[in-house]
């Protein structure tokens, strides 16, 4: 298996077997980090990372796994650089791709990344766009292996907006892997028809599924993984809290759902999550829409926390499979 010279750009580019590759990569990295066993083959080199969104978990996980494979980054944050107020993604492209040997971008529209990896000449990776959040699936597919024992045949419900990144790339991911996905949400937040047409497609191939409800108790019933994600994302103007609060509420986690899944299921949550009113948009919309909790109960936070911050962790472990995996070969 080589990836290497390869984008990152979403799952739709790779195929089971590719993504199953940089799970195993991750496995073998995590266990080796475990271990204390140092393994930064990739010295001399240099990654930017671009973040035109806030991150904690992404930035961290490059940052950290980078210096892990012996790599030097960049870090150029949401209002320090030039892109896009006074230079043009392709010119941007073209001078980092000179000095760095890849780069990492999380923004906007997926057709910035895409600029990005048509001009760099270097591999670029997907941190996070409006359309896709790939290394994040890696992450969420790892996690289920190691609390579940396996992928195939395991079904995930979402539960929330399901049209933007992380619906999108759970239905692709399973799609891919042959676990049956159910995207329980009213149905203006249903991801793209042609989307779903494509991934029903796949799922055909690796013997998955996919399903569209509105149902809440159909949804839960008998899943495997449950998962959620906030309900206004990076970059949504302000304006949309109030309709997307009132047409998400009965799509709240809360214990009656978890009560309706399969015996020894888990919970993810891409984070951050609005469990609390302990930050400052969650006190605000709290104290203006009446709520002490948003997607997710606290109880259910707190009771499947395990999983959660597992998930967390397995961010920098396969973004380290990910950046080895596009830079070089490796014999796992
Ligand atoms: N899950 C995730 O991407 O977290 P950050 O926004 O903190 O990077
Ligand atoms: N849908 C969220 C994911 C955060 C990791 C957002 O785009 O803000």
């Amino acid at each position: 298996m080589t990836l290497k010279g390869r984008n990152f750009l979403t799952l739709k580019d790779f195929n089971a077997d590719e993504i199953l590759y940089l799970i195993d990569l991750a496995a073998w990295f995590k266990n080796k980090k475990k271990r204390g066993e140092l393994h930064d083959r990739l010295r001399g080199r240099n990654v930017a990372l671009i973040f035109e969104k806030t991150s904690t978990r992404t930035r961290c996980s490059f940052e950290v796994a980078a210096h892990d494979l012996g790599m030097g980054t960049t870090y150029l944050d949401p209002a320090g650089s030039q892109i896009g107020k006074k230079e043009s993604i392709e010119d941007t492209a073209r001078v980092l791709g000179r000095m760095f040997d890849g780069i990492e971008y999380r923004g906007y529209g997926q057709e910035i990344i895409e600029s990005l990896a048509e001009n760099a000449g270097v591999p670029i990776w997907n941190g996070l766009t409006n359309e896709y959040h790939p290394t994040q699936i890696l992450a969420d597919m790892l996690t289920i292996r190691e609390h579940l024992g396996s992928l195939k045949g395991k079904t995930l419900a979402y539960f929330g907006d399901a049209r933007y990144n992380m619906g999108n790339s759970l239905m692709i991911g399973c799609a891919k892997l042959g676990l049956h996905f159910r995207a329980v949400a009213p149905e203006k937040y249903f991801p793209d028809q042609a989307l779903v047409k494509q991934c029903k497609e796949w799922a055909q191939e690796s013997g998955g599924s996919i399903c569209l409800t509105s149902d809440v108790n159909e949804g839960a019933a008998g899943a495997d993984v449950i998962y959620t994600d906030v309900w206004v994302s990076m970059g949504e103007p302000d304006n949309v809290w109030e309709e997307r609060i009132r047409d998400l509420i009965p799509f709240r986690v809360t214990m009656d759902v978890m009560n309706r899944t399969a015996e020894g299921s888990i919970f993810l949550h891409c984070l951050p999550a609005f469990h609390d009113l302990k930050t400052r948009i969650g006190e605000e919309k709290g104290k203006q829409f009446g709520l002490t909790e948003m997607e997710v109960t606290d109880e259910v936070f707190r009771t499947y926390q395990d999983s959660v911050f597992d998930e967390a962790e397995n961010r920098m472990h396969t973004i380290k499979a990910v950046m080895a995996a596009t830079l070089e070969d490796w014999e796992i």
